[in-house]
């Protein structure tokens, strides 16, 4: 098909909150050079863009967006053997991130199993360091191909040039806008390395020959149970980030709450279950207010029910927001992206 650039789109098909207005153009880009022509249109009609690759973390707003919506669908899947044991996997962009750790699970290559089933493209991995059941991707990215729109070049990022941390990267800033993500290089191995930290692994942990397969599979079954299907509700997985506080401030609620889970950041912070708060402190699991809810089975994800608004989301995120800083004095962050 002809690239074109369409009119007057509900933002609320390529999101999946299915929430939000209209974007005023919306360009599919399958190629650099659609990439290009999509950033020149742009220019011209002097709008600002967004890059979005499928909408799993990002809100469009009721009032839509008037600007260009560029929706990543570049593709491409090559692997390098460095070793016997280590292959550098390098994904476009727009390949369906758990499509990628299906292939690399089938070819026997180990690092990105705990990650199965997250939904969103590759493209989007890096932005806010996507993890899951004791991986993040940031130990696993050796570089990026990225498009900078400001030289209108294609350079390459280093993992240190990333600055990953906790659910963030530079690309979360704003002043790194003019970078679009092109393609993600990660180093697996194809010797066994299971990881199996995680406490809802430890059914694994006696397997001392645990299959990789096997891996990914359990990871599936634990996720359907804590997660609801994002192709049928309208949810982004967790809504917020677990907090990162101080130890100071940690060792008063575990105090009252010693099941918290905390987990060590550095000397002084430590990373807290937001799940459980909402859940067992401020007793907010499955809480609803008319169309929006969190959920019965995991705290920390919000559910939108058909006919919702973002601005009913972002009212609801704020009444949570405000109940666990009443309560436990923590201010939290959402972890999902209002487009502005
Ligand atoms: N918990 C409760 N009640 C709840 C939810 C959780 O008591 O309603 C407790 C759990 O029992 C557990 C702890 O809180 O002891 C942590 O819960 P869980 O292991 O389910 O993970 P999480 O910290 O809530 C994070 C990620 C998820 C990821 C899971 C599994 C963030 C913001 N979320 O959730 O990522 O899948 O770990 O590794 O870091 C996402 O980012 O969209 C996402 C789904």
């Amino acid at each position: 098909m002809a690239f074109r650039i369409q009119e007057d789109i509900s933002l609320s098909s390529f999101t999946t909150f299915k929430t939000g207005g209209c974007a005023k153009y919306l360009a599919q880009v399958t190629t650099i050079d659609e990439l290009r022509t999509a950033l020149v249109f742009a220019e011209q009609k002097q709008v600002p863009y967004f890059v979005l690759g499928s909408g799993s973390n990002v809100l469009g707003p009721d009032s839509g967006y008037a600007g260009l919506i560029i929706l990543m669908q570049l593709k491409g899947r090559e692997y390098h053997d460095e070793s016997e044991a280590v292959v550098f996997a390098t994904f476009a962009a727009g390949e369906l991130f758990d499509d990628v750790i299906a292939e690399t699970v089938d070819l026997g290559m180990w690092g990105l199993e705990n990650l199965s089933h997250i939904p969103g493209t590759v493209g989007a991995t890096p932005v806010q360091n996507v993890g899951a059941y004791g991986v993040e991707v940031s130990s696993l990215i050796t570089g990026l191909s990225v498009f900078n729109c400001q030289e209108n070049k294609i350079e390459l990022y280093t993992n240190q040039h990333c600055q990953f941390a906790y659910r963030d990267s530079c690309f979360k800033r704003s002043n790194q806008s003019h970078l679009i993500i092109l393609g993600v290089t990660f180093k697996l191995s194809k010797v066994a390395a299971p990881q199996l930290e995680y406490a809802d692994l430890a059914v694994l942990r006696s397997n001392t020959a645990v299959a990789l397969s096997v891996v990914r599979r359990t990871i599936i079954a634990i996720r359907s149970t804590k997660f609801p299907d994002w192709q049928h509700v309208g949810t982004a997985g967790s809504f917020f980030k677990n907090p990162i506080i101080s130890s100071a401030d940690s060792e008063a609620l575990v105090k009252n709450f010693p099941q918290l889970p905390v987990y060590i950041i550095d000397e002084s912070t430590v990373k807290v279950s937001l799940g459980f708060i909402l859940d067992k402190i401020c007793g907010l699991k499955g809480c609803r207010r008319g169309k929006i809810h969190l959920s019965e089975v995991q705290a920390l994800v919000l559910i939108a029910d058909t006919g919702a608004t973002t601005t009913d989301v972002i009212l609801f995120s704020k009444f949570i927001t405000d109940e666990v800083k009443i309560k436990t004095g923590i201010d939290i962050e959402q972890e999902v992206t209002l487009l502005m």
